[in-house]
């Protein structure tokens, strides 16, 4: 037998502010027209006063428990992905653990960017199969707007806030590739590439800093690195494309969420895309997209999900599990 982290439930929560493309042509040289040919967004939600990054992630969790059956206590571990904490410390997951009103076990951050609710998953299942957790949180939530420099046409179109959790529950399988569960889990980064996408500030430099991005040099590495850590998870896993009922993509750009799908061999019926909706959430993006194909019918139980993301760092990673 072999100890699976196993999803129970999911949730999100996005911030009531809704701003479409055409919000920017007020103050920028852009236009609705290039915004979603170039990227696939049309709107995306922004925090308004009340919603910081720890407040939207513990509404998203407390969605994800509600659809779970469960409560606070019956959870072990909250692990959070998020560039954007509300404090330089306390982690925002255990800002969440008090709002929860969570009496027990133990929450940490995890930063690796966009590629941060991988990274999270990866964390959470480690500690799932080694028997330190039984049941864990696993939440990403990011406000980038406060981030965002509103001069720059070339980033500011692109990002949205916003909040997604699951639920994993510690359950045997049979350790073939038709358990429920997380199969397999694949992390990468290269450091030297940190000038493509930064912050330009942090903690010892006195400024929260604004995000710069190199945007088609990204795009450049992220097709090609997407692909290859999707083939290489799957492989981990036992399973190929043929098996695949969906591709989340980290939603950062439809053309990117494409390429990647016909490197891996899926056709776009079989990929979640929420990128026009939401824009890119950073560590958010793919909670968000789960919860949302969970609530309207296109994730069922028992389905194989292919989940991949790259972003600052650079990190990237994917991880597969049968829902
Ligand atoms: N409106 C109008 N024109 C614009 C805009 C805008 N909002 N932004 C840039 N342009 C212009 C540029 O100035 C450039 O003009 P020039 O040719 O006169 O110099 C032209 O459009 C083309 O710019 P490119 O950057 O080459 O455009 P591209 O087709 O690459 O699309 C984009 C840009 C959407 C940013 C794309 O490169 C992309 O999505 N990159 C990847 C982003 C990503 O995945 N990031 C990783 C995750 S984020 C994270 O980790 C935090």
């Amino acid at each position: 037998m072999t100890l699976r982290a196993v999803i129970k439930g999911a949730g999100h929560y996005l911030p009531a502010r809704v701003v479409e493309n055409s919000e920017f042509e007020a103050t920028l040289d852009t236009s609705d027209e290039w915004i979603k040919s170039r990227s696939g967004i049309e709107r995306r939600h922004f925090a308004t006063e009340g919603d910081t990054t720890s407040s939207m992630a513990c509404a998203a969790a407390t969605a994800a428990l509600k659809d779970a059956g469960m409560v606070a206590d019956d959870i072990d571990a909250i692990v959070l992905a998020t560039s954007t904490a509300d404090f330089t410390f306390p982690s925002a997951a255990t800002m969440v653990q008090a709002q929860l009103g969570m009496t027990r076990g133990f929450a940490f951050d995890v930063q690796a960017v966009c590629a941060g609710f991988i990274y999270a998953l990866a964390n959470a299942n480690a500690l799932i199969v080694s028997g330190q957790a039984k049941r864990a949180l696993v939440i990403g939530a990011e406000t980038f707007s406060k981030i965002m420099d509103w001069t720059d046409r070339g980033t500011c179109v692109l990002f949205g806030d916003g909040a997604g959790a699951i639920v994993l529950e510690a359950q045997e399988g049979a350790g073939s590739p038709e358990d429920r569960g997380i199969l397999s889990t694949d992390l990468n980064s290269d450091g030297r590439l940190r000038d493509l996408l930064y912050v330009d500030g942090g903690v010892s430099t006195g400024t929260s800093g604004y995000l710069r991005m190199q945007g088609n040099q990204v795009f450049r590495h992220a097709v090609e690195k997407l692909a290859a850590t999707a083939n290489t998870a799957m492989d981990k896993a036992g399973v190929s494309a043929e098996d695949v009922d969906w591709i989340v993509p980290h939603q950062a750009n439809i053309r990117i969420i494409q390429g990647t799908a016909k490197k891996m061999g899926v056709a776009m019926d079989r990929v979640v895309v929420t990128v026009q909706d939401h824009g890119n959430t950073s560590a958010a993006s793919i909670p968000l997209a789960l919860s949302v194909a969970r609530a309207n019918g296109q994730i069922k139980a028992g389905d194989l999900v292919v989940t991949e993301a790259i972003g600052g760092g650079l990190a990237w990673g994917a991880v597969v599990l049968r829902w």
